[in-house]
């Protein structure tokens, strides 16, 4: 079978990483999760001091330690998934907090800290065989990517699944609380100047608010197949 790229984005909380971690484990390919990506330096300006209590950042230092910054992924092999490393630390867990989801899209719409992450993302899928969940994977990151999809859901589905995640992790939040971030980062992650988030025109939507894991599964990977089929068709044409 040809290898190929998979392009995963979408608003936050949509189940983006779920389907890109079972589709990689189908499909035998590498998994990125870009966002865990800006999670890790929004946690390492943070451990820093880079931001404030107040939430501002001193981009100026932060830029000046961004070659100090080395993020990569390494096998979880009691989870069978990718953690994100910084600096040689699994910080998995620690990306995962309210403090670093409120803070991420401030430290993402950073052009010289979006640079770095792309230039690694691009690096690191660069022989295919690789699914990658985020924003502007699809638009900017591999805009020749075979196949690439935008999710979407219910905004009310999604802080749900979001509360759901955080209390399995001992992080109580209301679902408004939930809600209201999602939101805030949507806002943020749409309006930023850098490689904002929007649909690749090719991209096919899923709409995942009332599939199950299985069914989104299903229906990528017979997407997945049409494409194969029609490549063989073009091949044999030619
Ligand atoms: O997918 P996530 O929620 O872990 O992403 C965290 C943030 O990182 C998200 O709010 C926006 C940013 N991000 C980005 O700007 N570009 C990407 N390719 C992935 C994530």
């Amino acid at each position: 079978m040809q290898k190929i790229t998979i392009a995963i984005d979408g608003y936050s909380s949509c189940g983006k990483s779920t389907l890109a971690k079972a589709l990689a484990q189908r499909l035998g390919y590498n998994y990125i999760d870009t966002g865990a990506m800006y999670r890790a330096v929004t946690l390492y300006a943070l451990e820093n001091n880079i931001i404030d209590d107040a939430e501002n950042i001193d981009v100026e230092t932060l830029l000046k330690a961004l070659p100090k910054i080395e993020v990569s992924f390494e096998l979880n092999t009691k989870t069978h998934n990718s953690d994100v490393i910084l600096n040689g630390v699994d910080v998995e867990r620690d990306i995962r907090t309210m403090k670093v989801s409120g803070l991420v899209s401030k430290v993402s719409a950073i052009k010289e800290v979006r640079e770095k992450m792309v230039a690694l993302q691009r690096q690191m899928g660069k022989k295919k065989a690789v699914v990658l969940d985020g924003r502007d994977i699809g638009t900017h990151v591999f805009p020749k990517a075979e196949l690439k999809l935008f999710m979407i859901a219910d905004p009310d589905i999604r802080a749900k699944r979001r509360q759901t995640e955080f209390s399995s992790k001992g992080q109580y939040f209301t679902i408004q609380e939930v809600e209201m971030s999602l939101l805030k980062r949507d806002m943020a992650d749409i309006s930023r100047e850098e490689s904002p988030l929007t649909q690749a025109d090719d991209a096919v939507i899923l709409d995942n608010s009332d599939l199950t894991r299985e069914e989104q599964l299903e229906f990528v990977l017979k997407l997945i197949a049409d494409l194969q089929f029609i490549s063989r068709e073009e091949q044999s044409q030619h």
